[in-house]
């Protein structure tokens, strides 16, 4: 069964008691009514980095990180027509595609031979900020997104149908990007990622609960399949308002896929950047080997929230495809396989079985 029958209150408590409890901010302030009598209403799953995820309008969200903040967006975001919003699931690619993004859109304002070019220096996350989880950061407004330079870029790991109209209307004027990935990888990935955050009265989530949870949809904004089928079916119907990109063709061909995204996001490399070889320029300086071995990604942290704090080596782990092939036994992987394909069965999207 997907949802565990636990006590609501559990996370809250024991969150507020470690100290990781966001304090009280407008924000907190503004939803604290409708979180409280929300909560108990809502089906509870096993969680993958704090011990439950509720299921909120058919996608699970970690509580205490999602709901208000999700709200405040709903209520108080001012979308600008230029926006970039990069959207995906978690460890799917975000980091890289945040940096290549970053990176083609800034491509006249930063030299990449010198050492002042911000992704040697800051982590993907604080290049292109992560909207759901700015409100705890800022604990305020959003305003603090106004002074970003245009076109803003920001990230997202909602769910396409849990977005504000304003975000997604095709008058808004603003483009989204999309990665997913083989969702075997993705499993892995989560796992190893969301194990390093787990209280030590948790414990570790062994493989095998990893492996149920991801296969009944349980994980973070999951079920993992709906998350991309959303944004797959819209990519479909309004291609000049989402690019849809997989992780696994970004690897096997990054100079197509880099090019097609400057294209989409309204700039194209010119003939002769391509002489001058910006392209292989930009795919060099995100590339997994060079961004894992800068001093700001191997010794610094992102502030996800005000409680929530991520080395940054953590975004940088093997970096491959097919990782899953050395966890997984092969019955899992025909699981998964045999899940993905029925339920995507019928929309023109498939995974490398
Ligand atoms: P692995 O855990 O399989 O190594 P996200 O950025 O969405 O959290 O995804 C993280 C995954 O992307 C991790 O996968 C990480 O190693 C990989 N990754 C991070 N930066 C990368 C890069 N520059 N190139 C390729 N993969 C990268």
């Amino acid at each position: 069964m997907a949802a565990h029958v636990l006590s609501l209150g559990l996370d809250s408590q024991n969150n507020q008691e470690n100290g990781n409890f966001p304090c009280e901010s407008g924000m907190e302030k503004a939803y604290e009514k409708k979180y409280r009598e929300l909560l108990p209403t809502l089906p509870i799953g096993k969680g993958w980095m704090t011990e439950h995820v509720v299921q909120y309008q058919g996608f699970w969200l970690m509580p205490d990180l999602s709901l208000k903040p999700l709200w405040w967006i709903h209520d108080e975001f001012k979308v600008q027509p230029t926006d970039i919003f990069l959207a995906s699931a978690p460890k799917t690619g975000t980091t890289w595609l945040k940096a290549l993004i970053f990176a083609t859109i800034n491509r006249t304002h930063y030299d990449f031979s010198t050492s002042t070019h911000p992704l040697l220096n800051s982590n993907p996350h604080e290049c292109v900020p992560f909207l759901d989880t700015y409100p705890l950061q800022s604990q305020e407004t959003f305003s603090g997104l106004d002074s970003l330079p245009s076109p803003r870029l920001l990230a997202t790991h909602f769910p396409l149908s849990l977005l504000p109209e304003s975000m997604v209307s095709s008058t808004s004027g603003c483009k989204f990007v999309y990665i997913c990935r083989d969702p075997k990888d993705v499993l892995i990935s989560n796992l190893f990622f969301f194990n390093k955050f787990r209280s030590e009265e948790l414990g570790p989530l062994s493989l095998e609960e990893a492996f149920e949870l991801f296969c009944q949809g349980v994980s973070h904004v999951g079920p993992y399949w709906d998350h991309v089928l959303e944004y797959w079916k819209w990519s479909l119907q309004n291609p000049e308002k989402i690019l849809f990109l997989k992780y696994e063709e970004l690897k096997k061909e990054p100079l197509v896929v880099v090019k097609r995204l400057a294209e989409f996001l309204g700039q194209p490399f010119s003939l002769e950047e391509e002489r001058n070889g910006v392209v292989q320029e930009i795919i060099k300086l995100c590339s997994f080997r060079n961004l894992s071995n800068l001093e700001v990604n191997k010794t610094k942290t992102y502030k996800y929230t005000k409680d929530v704090v991520a080395n940054n080596n953590l975004y940088f782990r093997k970096g491959e495809t097919g990782d899953s092939n050395n966890h997984l036994s092969h019955e899992m992987m025909e699981h998964i396989d045999k899940i993905f394909q029925e339920k995507l069965s019928g929309s023109g999207l498939s995974f490398g079985a």
